[in-house]
């Protein structure tokens, strides 16, 4: 049966046809839920009891709870590759994780907690014997983003060890990233599962001939690179020497790899307690979804409200507004997670489905956004949902500044929500928006681990309900194909036809500027 063809599935397209919406906030059926120190309110929602209530059917028709158990315990649910999908054990405690990848994860994160300790305590020194004290981290995707946002969200300029992200193939993120280093003191740190990645493959190697011009002894890179891989056998061929690979395993995505080995420029920088504490604010929240019965369930009811939103009131995007600097790449983040995840429309047995799945997520930091892309959301004329996230208590002592952020966060929640709704055409402001407010206590390991489960749990169960494979994305190898034919037209050696017209008259423009600028 495809999505649609459930009875709360049609329920739930009677119900929206008919406005069944709440007139005002205080109509709104979904509760406010608190996860440790994260607390949603989905006041805002345009959610009514008898529309609460059919997605909670939905659920139950979907199999969701089946579905969840059946990640948590490892079965393979990742069909199209074959495989499990485990992130989750990365994060429990060793007895609470699926027999088959207990020990394999306690093994590696003994390993890693060993290499830590050497370059925190200087230990591990570089080829001079002076002390580590930069970390260039080489990866793209769910190899970059995610450690990129906790080391922005966690660090500060003051601790010892800081760590510059390459992920970039354009050659000024690699000019950018090494022109300042000491190569004496600087460990690079090469992230890639499939170790094939051209961005990460392309940036490792500038940075090995950088270090090697530098250093002019090739031993030296012992000391100096280490990389995390599931394809130990490239990382070796490529000059990685054997005890400096950390394991990744065919079981963890990508964008779900940050509690893995991924998380090492973390470990360095923030030491392994903070670590720890990330991993355990994302098992709790693995444990309420797993225990939580679903109408207090904070990402299944994250999950169906999303539903509800893009499916039955037509809601064209997601809009993710972070009033949290420290959290400025959220976005980004999520938009791997979302739309890689769930940015398809084939079910899970190949079918095309007939229904909208994971619309554009977009976003930014914030107030920054409201001189910018607010205007559209308030008077443009798609429809969008959108998730607001704040800290209770910020870590500066500009309590004014923090007091103001909040007062604007919330200004915009309510003019989203209700609008203006003054007889001047030019000021008029529709509202009708639904959005949902995520607070966190205060921004720590533990409330980062937990809001980025949060997100992850929720797009796994959006993926049940629009029944996709979220832990596959074909879709990015067709124009890595293609870069691949295209490349060598670029490099002057053979001229592209047919479908490649247009791209070889656009090369020729590129190699005439270029002879001119040199000439
Ligand atoms: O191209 C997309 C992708 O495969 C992502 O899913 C992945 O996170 C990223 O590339 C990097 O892959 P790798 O870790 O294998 O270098």
């Amino acid at each position: 049966m495809t999505p649609t063809e459930l009875p709360a599935w049609q329920a739930l397209a009677n119900l929206a046809k008919g406005h069944a919406e709440p007139s005002d906030s205080t109509a709104t059926a979904t509760p406010s839920l608190r996860v440790g120190g994260l607390f949603a309110d989905f006041s805002r929602q345009l959610v009514s009891q008898p529309v609460l209530s059919e997605l909670l059917a939905l659920a139950q028709q979907s199999k969701l709870a089946d579905a969840i158990q059946a990640q948590l315990t490892g079965e393979t649910i990742n069909q199209s590759e074959g495989r499990a999908v485990l992130h989750s054990a990365l994060r429990a405690p060793h007895q609470a994780r699926p027999a088959a990848v207990a020990d394999i994860i306690e093994t590696e994160s003994e390993r890693l907690a060993a290499f830590v300790t050497a370059v925190r305590t200087n230990q591990w020194r570089g080829y001079t014997g002076k002390a580590i004290r930069q970390i260039v981290h080489i990866g793209i995707g769910g190899s970059h983003l995610g450690p990129e946002l906790a080391y922005r969200a966690l660090s500060k300029p003051t601790d010892p060890l800081q760590v510059t992200f390459l992920a970039n193939l354009d050659g000024h993120a690699a000019r950018d990233a090494l022109h300042a280093l000491d190569p004496e003191t600087t460990l690079f740190i090469v992230v890639s599962k499939s170790f094939n990645t051209l961005e990460t493959r392309m940036n490792a190697s500038t940075a090995r001939s950088w270090f090697i011009e530098r250093t002019g002894d090739l031993n030296a890179i012992e000391q100096h690179f280490v990389a995390v891989t599931s394809n130990l056998e490239a990382a070796a061929e490529f000059g990685m020497p054997k005890e400096n690979l950390f394991a990744m395993w065919d079981w963890v995505g990508g964008r779900y790899s940050l509690w893995s080995a991924v998380g090492l420029p973390l470990m360095l920088a923030l030491g392994e307690a903070e670590f720890a504490q990330l991993l355990a604010g994302a098992h709790e929240l693995d444990q309420h979804l797993a225990h939580a019965p679903f109408a207090e369930n904070l990402p299944v009811l994250m999950a169906l409200i999303g539903i509800y939103n893009y499916n039955f009131r037509g809601a064209e995007s997601l809009a993710v507004l972070a009033y949290e600097r420290r959290l400025a790449l959220l976005p980004d983040y999520l938009q791997q997670l979302e739309t890689e995840s769930n940015g398809k429309s084939v079910d899970r047995d190949g079918n095309t489905v007939n229904y909208p799945t994971m619309p554009v997520l977009w976003g930014g930091e914030e107030s920054i956004g409201q001189h910018s892309f607010h205007q559209l959301l308030h008077q443009g004329n798609r429809s969008f949902t959108a998730d607001f996230i704040g800290t209770c208590v910020p870590d500066h002592e500009f309590a004014d500044h923090h007091d103001w952020q909040l007062a604007n966060m919330l200004a915009q929640a309510e003019a989203m929500q209700f609008g203006d709704d003054t007889e001047d055409p030019q000021r008029f402001v529709a509202g009708n928006h639904p959005t949902t407010t995520i607070l966190l206590d205060a921004l720590t390991p533990h409330t980062l681990g937990t809001l980025l489960a949060l997100y992850e749990q929720k797009v796994f169960c959006q993926g049940i309900l629009w029944n996709i494979n979220s832990f596959d994305q074909w879709g990015v190898e067709l124009g890595k194909k293609l870069a691949d034919g295209i490349y060598p037209a670029i490099a002057g050696t053979q001229r592209l036809q047919n479908k490649g017209a247009t791209s070889q008259s656009l090369i020729d423009h590129i190699i005439s500027q270029s002879r001119s600028s040199t000439s």
